[in-house]
């Protein structure tokens, strides 16, 4: 083989090609919303929503075939989850009372997970309390990370640091929890146990079980979007499976940085993902456009979907795509926020620092809006 050869091979195909699969649970709880569960937990594998219980239903339901046949033939795994979620339902109602005292919040203040005119009459009062908490495991090296984290009113508020067994917390505000929670060391230790023993497995148990449909593949339908003739050109993607893909631009062959945003992976209401990229194209001259592309690609597929810059096949503001989950119907917005919650949430969550540190990890009211207006 010729070294040109090899060094290409090395660069394209990593060593290797490991696959990090995960498990998550999350847990919101909200008070002061009629005719909504105030406790509601969404289970997700690989980001898929895979089995939801509330306070209404109070019973566990598979959202997935795969998941509803593994309840059916396993009552007992059944009734381990029944009985999490029944259990857990006070204990979350408890600190979330807590938390409102603590935060000197007995009406609305600051919402930024609400700051949206639409709904700043109807949800007055609301605060949301939430819980993720899961695993990666990454099916090649067997490496394992685990996490537990809460957010209060869309921001992060206190995580789980799996070296020490304590509490992190990034905000002043949470340092008497955190106080209080490192205190509790077999509360800790069994954190450790779940997060580093059970959920790999259960990770690993659900995989084996559904694999037909997590382990598929879809590729996405690709186009071209422009609000208006001055706008950035987004490519966007809907459609795809696993979500775990790459979309960018490029000019002349070279990925390009400048002028271009990235947005979040979203979930679609059939299971798929979409995503997107924007191409700032304001000081690019019309003869230049047919050196940009954008492409594709999707995690263990080898063929990238490659779009090219072209007038003619971009589509305008009125034939844009209907939105992910969490767009549109505002009724329907905390459900949203439920299941996908944590896709806004992780905005804010490349990494929690503790208190004091300068205070950069705060809301930002607009880029939610942007997620839930799309
Ligand atoms: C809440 O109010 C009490 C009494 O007014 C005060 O001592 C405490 O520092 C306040 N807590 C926060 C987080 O503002
Ligand atoms: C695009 O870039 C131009 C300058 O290069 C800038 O003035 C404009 O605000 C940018 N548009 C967006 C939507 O970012």
């Amino acid at each position: 083989m010729k070294t040109m050869e090899l060094v290409f091979l090395l660069i394209f195909f990593p060593v290797t090609l490991s696959v990090k699969h995960s498990l998550k649970l999350l847990v919101t709880t909200s008070s002061g919303v009629k005719n909504f569960p105030d406790y509601v937990v969404v289970g997700l594998v690989d980001e898929v929503p895979t089995g939801y219980c509330d306070s209404i239903i109070n019973t566990v339901e598979g959202k997935q075939d795969w998941s509803q046949k593994m309840f059916e033939d396993d009552p007992q795994h059944l009734e381990w989850y029944t009985q999490r979620c029944l259990l857990h339902q006070y204990e979350y109602k408890d600190q979330i009372d807590i938390l409102k005292q603590q935060l000197n919040q007995t009406e609305a203040t600051c919402n930024p997970l609400w700051d949206l005119t639409l709904l700043s009459d109807s949800l007055s009062g609301v605060h949301i309390f939430q819980k993720m908490n899961g695993c990666e495991w990454d099916d090649e090296t067997g490496e394992v990370n685990g996490f537990v984290q809460y957010g209060y009113d869309g921001e992060d508020f206190i995580a789980f640091d799996l070296k020490t067994l304590t509490w992190i917390a990034p905000k002043q505000q949470a340092v008497i929890t955190k106080h209080k929670w490192d205190k509790d060391r077999a509360q800790n230790e069994r954190w450790n146990y779940y997060l580093t023993q059970q959920c790999p497995e259960l990770v690993k148990r659900y995989l084996d079980l559904g694999k037909s449909s997590l382990l598929r593949t879809e590729l996405p339908s690709v186009s071209l979007l422009q609000k208006t003739p001055s706008s950035p050109v987004s490519c966007h993607a809907t459609g795809l499976y696993p979500h775990r893909a790459m979309m960018f631009w490029r000019k002349d062959g070279e990925e390009l940085h400048e002028d271009v945003e990235h947005g979040e992976i979203l979930p679609n209401h059939d299971g798929s993902f979409q995503m997107s990229v924007d191409l700032n194209l304001s000081s690019v001259t019309p003869e230049d456009w047919r050196r940009y592309e954008c492409v594709f690609h999707l995690s263990g597929v080898k063929d990238d979907i490659v779009t090219k810059l072209d007038k003619a096949v971009i589509r305008t503001n009125c034939e844009f795509p209907a939105g992910p989950v969490i767009g549109g119907v505002v009724g329907l917005l905390l459900l949203a926020v439920c299941i996908t919650g944590v896709f806004i949430w992780r905005r804010r969550d490349n990494g929690f620092r503790p208190a004091n540190s300068s205070d950069s990890s705060s809301s930002d009211p607009s880029s939610v809006k942007d997620a839930a207006l799309n």
